[in-house]
């Protein structure tokens, strides 16, 4: 058994008499990178800031490393970073008088915390402008301060509330290697986005939420449970034809036209794509391809949504 880092029992809280959230309840494993999802509004940011020590929750109980949330928030804020959804930094301080802040809010030794700012600056490509006023920054560049205040003292936990936001290609990828490499060392990320092929690519589990729990599964039971083809057809031409000979097929679950495309879903495709093969072929239907093909997380989270036909 996998030891679990954070315990979330119960959890709910309430803006006066607006509930935001009722009783969430999840483990989260030691070196996962669990992502965090939900509509606008669903509490993600709410519940990440609950998990930072920064807002008390309404009842239920949280523990993170064996610590309880509340009377030991003091030893819980030294191991965990936090990037928030607004980047707190001091507009009148450069981006090096900001971090060396934080870092004796953290108590580093100036040596410790001077060698770990310059390492940051240096790998987010901001160490050219440590002089400059962090107030003069651009949003992505800001971003980037808020990002390296998190990392500064190699929290074993980080939460990263839309982490990415803001941030160019080629920061997107050295944020997401660095997630991905701190996972390997055994630290724990909880990762609250948007953009699910993030959640995809790096998420070894996730959670949708809105106001509760709705699912706490892995990307792939998610995409197989949702999705809503795994078999592409291409033809070149005949579509009208193609589409009546695949509604007339009982092996053909069901099918939407994409362009040039379909998208369908079948049984077992190993087993059916040569039997739908033979029959386009027979009817003279131009195909160009036929592949096994799994929907994106994104069109599973839409199906889910959007109330998909099935649970
Ligand atoms: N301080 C507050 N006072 C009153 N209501 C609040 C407060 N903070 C958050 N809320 C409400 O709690 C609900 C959840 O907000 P939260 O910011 O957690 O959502 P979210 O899932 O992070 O959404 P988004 O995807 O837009 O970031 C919203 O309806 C919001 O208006
Ligand atoms: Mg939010």
């Amino acid at each position: 058994m996998e030891e679990s880092v954070i315990q979330i029992r119960n959890l709910s809280k309430s803006f006066g008499s607006k509930k935001v959230l009722t009783g969430l309840s999840l483990d989260i494993k030691k070196g996962s990178i669990f992502g965090l999802l939900g509509p606008n509004g669903a509490g993600k940011t709410t519940t990440l800031r609950m998990l930072s020590c920064l807002l008390a929750p309404t009842s239920g109980e949280i523990q993170i490393l064996g610590y309880q949330v509340g009377p030991q928030n003091e030893q819980i804020r030294k191991r965990i970073g936090a990037v928030t959804e607004s980047p707190g930094v001091y507009g009148k301080l450069s981006i090096w008088d900001n971090l060396e802040f934080f870092a004796s809010c953290y108590g580093m030794s100036n040596l410790k915390a001077d060698r770990r700012i310059e390492d940051l600056l240096k790998y987010f490509e901001l160490w050219e402008k440590k002089d400059q006023l962090a107030g003069r920054l651009s949003k992505g560049q800001k971003q980037k301060v808020a990002i390296i205040r998190a990392l500064l003292p190699d929290p074993d936990i980080l939460l990263l509330d839309e982490a990415t936001a803001n941030l160019d290609p080629v920061s997107i990828r050295k944020l997401k290697d660095l997630v991905l490499q701190s996972a390997k060392q055994g630290k724990t990320i909880i990762y609250c986005s948007h953009t699910l092929s993030e959640i995809d690519e790096l998420c070894t589990e996730f959670a949708i939420i809105k106001g509760e729990l709705l699912t706490h599964t892995t990307p792939a039971q998610f995409r197989h449970q949702w999705s809503t083809y795994n078999v592409i057809l291409h033809v070149a031409d005949e579509h009208e034809k193609a589409a009546r000979l695949l509604s007339s097929l009982p092996l053909v679950q069901s099918f939407e036209r994409r362009g040039e495309q379909f998208h369908l879903k079948v049984e077992d495709p190993a087993n059916a794509n040569p039997s739908l093969l033979r029959h386009l072929i027979e009817s003279k239907i131009p195909v160009v391809f036929l592949e096994q093909s799994s929907n994106s997380l994104e069109d599973a989270y839409l199906s889910m949504l959007q109330g998909g036909a099935h649970a």
